[in-house]
């Protein structure tokens, strides 16, 4: 029987050939976004495996995909679940599979070391099947499941974010390094 979905081995493949093609992360990101959008319509595009938290209820991360210039992971988000202000250091674009998630954009501007005045840009309220970019002096995000359900999304980026020297902010603006040798894929 034909199978007219998009899969996930179709959206690697175009992502390979995307980054190939491409090295600015708008034109690399506007491509991805109506593929992502394509991706997540497929309810057969992200086993089960990949859709339940973590050990302890803990927020669930999966790699899918590792490639020297992108990566795709899931994201399992639990009620309650927040992720504080913070950067990528690439591009990235994310897609919702199941339920909602309230992503909060920051501008960032330092004042002092180890300190900025963060200033929110937009509050974005995103249902199944939305998609949200991160490019370069748009991509400091905090992520928030405010809902009662497990949120579950698929995020591309351009880097390996294992190890990646990035940041984080309290409300406050107090700076804090944020590295982490597992794969921290939000
Ligand atoms: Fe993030």
């Amino acid at each position: 029987m034909a199978n007219n979905e998009y899969t996930l081995p179709d959206f690697i493949a175009d992502l390979d050939r995307i980054t190939r093609e491409e090295a600015s992360p708008h034109v690399i990101t506007e491509k991805v976004e109506p593929l992502l959008t394509r991706l997540i319509r497929n309810p057969e595009a992200l086993p089960a495996e990949y859709r339940k938290l973590g050990p302890g209820g803990k927020r669930g991360r999966y790699m899918l995909h590792r490639a020297p210039r992108f990566n795709v992971t899931s994201v399992v988000w639990a009620p309650g679940d927040t992720a504080g202000a913070h950067n990528h250091d690439t591009w990235g674009v994310i897609g919702v599979i199941e339920n909602r998630i309230e992503e909060t954009r920051y501008r960032v501007a330092p004042e002092r070391p180890e300190h900025a005045r963060l200033e929110i840009t937009r509050v974005m309220r995103h249902e199944p099947g939305a998609i949200s970019r991160l490019v370069p002096g748009d991509e400091v995000h905090r992520m928030h499941n405010r809902t009662s359900r497990d949120t579950v999304e698929i995020h591309v980026y351009g880097k390996d974010l294992a190890g990646l020297e990035r940041k984080t902010w309290s409300e406050d603006g107090a700076e804090k390094r944020l590295v982490s040798s597992k794969y921290l894929n939000c």
